[in-house]
């Protein structure tokens, strides 16, 4: 909730002109007291933080929580975009990628990609409170108990292994009924999930017509597509349903706004959360051996061009997430000195691998043409929508209480088509994904309009390609070079290969017999090798999951930019807690993971301030 009176005006009022605005604004909106989200810096500059986190993105808001439950620390989270609240597109989970390109957006479009045959991509970020938790796909995939052992060992601490990490997936986990109320027995093992945590996670909202479909391919194909009843017990080979972070009983987006930073959450005075102001550096303000960098600098374009400066008593928090730190970092000269020169930016601590490391996963759509007409292709019918939307008003049920697919699997490859090494973490972490979907996912030139659609969507989760985010201007607020390096290797393109005849495979279960007629669009041309990698050059792209920019790496390591305890190495007082921390990317879709090690952060955080 917005701040009705600024703290500064209450500071300057007599207590009778304060009740006058209390009871006028009883009028008008809803009241908050203490903390609360502001719009304007000037409320917040004159209380001394003990943290600032930069950022109030997925991993952001879950640190700025936790830390507040302490109420001796005063804690700032700094925002670029707007807030969340009455966002009508972040609410409704079908809305998801209307946000693209709007002021919910960063616009990002990545480098030409190699292994785009020369294609830029485009590379949603979330610009709004609650980062991209606000925006994205809601998909609930907690990747698998390899991936974090793998993180254990990579860094040698122990507490980001699976067993240590399960207590803080419960801790952020409210698993929820569905919208529609059905029995969810046998989509979901109940003692996988977490129910008093914060942020709402549910199975299959509403039904769609593919579903008994896919399960039933998954009891006829067996093998690979073998049915699993819940992925996120951390091995997830087979076919389940999806889970998503959709808050069933009112049929919302549970994002890390909606939940960490809940009205009751605002209500304590010592968080506070400014909006609308992006950073664009951080300023040294100790040097020497061990030197601090605790002053944000930031703007509000929206009100002024002026640079405003804040500094932090304890520590500065960078959760501005796997483009936005790097790119903070590097503006502050914190990276490759050498390169940070060339561009005319001062270096400040000689950091090489900033921004290196980038690693995303690719995918492709799929589509094929069903011999139906109950498709999302209806559903997007403008008069359609318009009818929908007033349903999810009403009661929050109906088709926009769901996110693009039903179900998911994972695979992986096998023989000639595992590359050494293998990127994968071990036997039981998959390669690739496949999500299923009642019609497009996202409408696009290469299927002519007026065919109603079914996706087998392939996506590379663990890909051996590595990118880099560099700066090309010394100016803070220009956007960054991002190369996430999609499909580069050799080895990922023959990944992709076999995904690609790994969904054929799929339609081609008894059941979609007289339903699937065959691919539609240019995916009808893909059969060689030779086709498939145009195919591939023309359609790929990003799964929306860049991390790794500011990996994790032992204490005393030279390589890497974080010690296990997230600290910046080599700098006092500066942490990083979002996507870019991951030196492997896991293997399932990211919010999850970044949830999980921002709510293990908080604690590490904590425990570093004990007495
Ligand atoms: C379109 C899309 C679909 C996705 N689908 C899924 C999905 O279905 N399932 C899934 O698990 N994951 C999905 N993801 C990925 C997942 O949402 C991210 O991995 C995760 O949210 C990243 O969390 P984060 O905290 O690292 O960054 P973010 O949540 O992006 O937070 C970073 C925050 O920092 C702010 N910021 C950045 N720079 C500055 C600055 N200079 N000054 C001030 N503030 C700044 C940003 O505005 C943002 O609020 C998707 C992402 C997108 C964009
Ligand atoms: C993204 O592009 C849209 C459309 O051009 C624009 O309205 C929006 O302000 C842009 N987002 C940002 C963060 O600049
Ligand atoms: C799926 O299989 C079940 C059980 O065999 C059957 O009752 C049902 O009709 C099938 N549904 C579809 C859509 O094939
Ligand atoms: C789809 O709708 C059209 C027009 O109403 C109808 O002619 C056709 O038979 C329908 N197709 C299917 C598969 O239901
Ligand atoms: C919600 O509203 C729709 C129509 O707007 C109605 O068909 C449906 O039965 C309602 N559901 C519940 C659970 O109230
Ligand atoms: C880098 O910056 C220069 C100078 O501003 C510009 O000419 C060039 O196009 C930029 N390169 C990229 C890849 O954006
Ligand atoms: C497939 O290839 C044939 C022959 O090259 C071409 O005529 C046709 O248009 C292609 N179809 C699609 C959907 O790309």
């Amino acid at each position: 909730m917005r701040a009705l009176v600024p703290e500064r005006l209450v500071a300057a009022m007599k207590p009778s002109q304060i009740l006058l605005s209390l009871v006028s604004g009883l009028l008008t909106v809803p009241l908050t007291y203490g903390a609360a989200i502001h719009e304007d810096a000037a409320d917040v500059q004159h209380i001394k933080f003990d943290f600032i986190i930069v950022g109030g993105g997925t991993a952001g808001n879950v640190v700025a929580n936790r830390l507040s439950e302490n109420p001796k620390f005063k804690v700032l989270v700094i925002e670029a975009g707007p807030s969340h609240e009455g966002v009508l597109s972040s609410e409704v989970p079908w809305f998801a990628a209307n946000n693209w390109f709007s002021t919910y957006d960063w616009n990002y479009t990545t480098t030409p990609q190699v292994g785009l045959g020369g294609r830029p991509a485009i590379l949603p970020r979330g610009h709004i409170l609650g980062g991209s938790s606000s925006i994205n796909f809601l998909m609930y995939t907690r990747s698998t108990r390899e991936d974090y052992d793998r993180l254990a060992k990579r860094t040698g601490d122990d507490g980001w292994s699976w067993n240590s990490l399960v207590p803080y997936f419960k801790k952020n986990e409210k698993f929820v009924r569905p919208a529609d109320n059905h029995n969810t027995k046998g989509q979901a093992d109940p003692k996988v999930h977490g129910f008093d945590g914060l942020m709402s996670v549910s199975v299959q909202n509403f039904p769609t017509s593919i579903d008994n479909m896919v399960v039933n391919a998954s009891r006829q194909l067996g093998g690979d597509f073998k049915f699993v009843q819940d992925y996120n017990d951390g091995k997830p080979l087979g076919l389940g349903w999806l889970q998503t972070t959709v808050d069933g009983p009112t049929g919302r987006r549970s994002s890390s706004a909606t939940s960490y930073l809940a009205s009751k959450f605002l209500k304590r005075p010592n968080l506070h959360v400014l909006v609308n102001a992006q950073v664009s550096r951080l300023i040294q303000t100790r040097s020497g051996k061990t030197p601090s960098f605790l002053t944000v600098e930031f703007r509000q374009i929206s009100r002024s061009p002026k640079l405003i400066r804040l500094t932090a008593q304890r520590e500065v928090i960078l959760s501005a997430g796997a483009l936005g730190t790097p790119h903070i970092l590097l503006n502050s000269g914190i990276g490759d000195a050498k390169a940070l020169r060339a561009v005319g930016i001062k270096s400040t601590v000689h950091l090489p691998d900033v921004g290196a490391n980038l690693c995303d996963h690719s995918a492709i759509a799929n589509p094929f043409v069903a011999l139906t007409n109950d498709t999302f292709e209806e559903t997007r019918k403008p008069e359609v929508t318009a009818r929908l939307l007033d349903q999810w008003k009403a009661n929050g049920t109906g088709p926009l209480v769901n996110t693009v697919a039903s179900l998911i699997s994972f695979h992986r490859v096998t023989g000639d088509d595992v590359p050494h090494p293998d990127p994968a973490a071990g036997p039981n972490t998959p390669h690739f994904e496949h999500l299923f979907a009642n019609g497009l996912i996202v409408p696009n030139a290469f299927v002519p309009p007026g065919q109603h659609i079914f996706s087998v969507a392939t996506a590379l989760v663990s890909p051996s390609s590595r990118g880099t985010l560099t700066v090309n201007s010394s100016d803070p607020f220009a956007p960054p070079l991002i190369d996430p390096a999609l499909l580069k290797e050799e080895s990922d393109r023959r990944m992709m290969r076999a995904a690609l005849r790994h969904a054929f495979k799929f339609v081609a279960a008894r059941v979609f017999d007289g339903y699937v007629l065959g691919p539609a669009g240019d995916l009808a041309n893909a059969t060689t090798d030779a086709q498939l990698d145009a195919y591939m050059d023309a359609e790929a792209g990003t799964f929306f999951h860049p991390t790794g920019t500011a990996a994790m790496s032992p204490k005393g390591a030279k390589h890497g930019v974080l010690d296990p305890d997230l600290r910046v190495k080599g700098i006092a007082g500066l942490r990083v807690v979002d996507a870019s921390i991951f030196p492997d990317i896991p293997s399932g879709h990211t919010q999850a993971a970044v949830y999980v090690i921002a709510e293990r952060a908080a604690d590490v955080i904590k425990s570093a301030y004990r007495k």
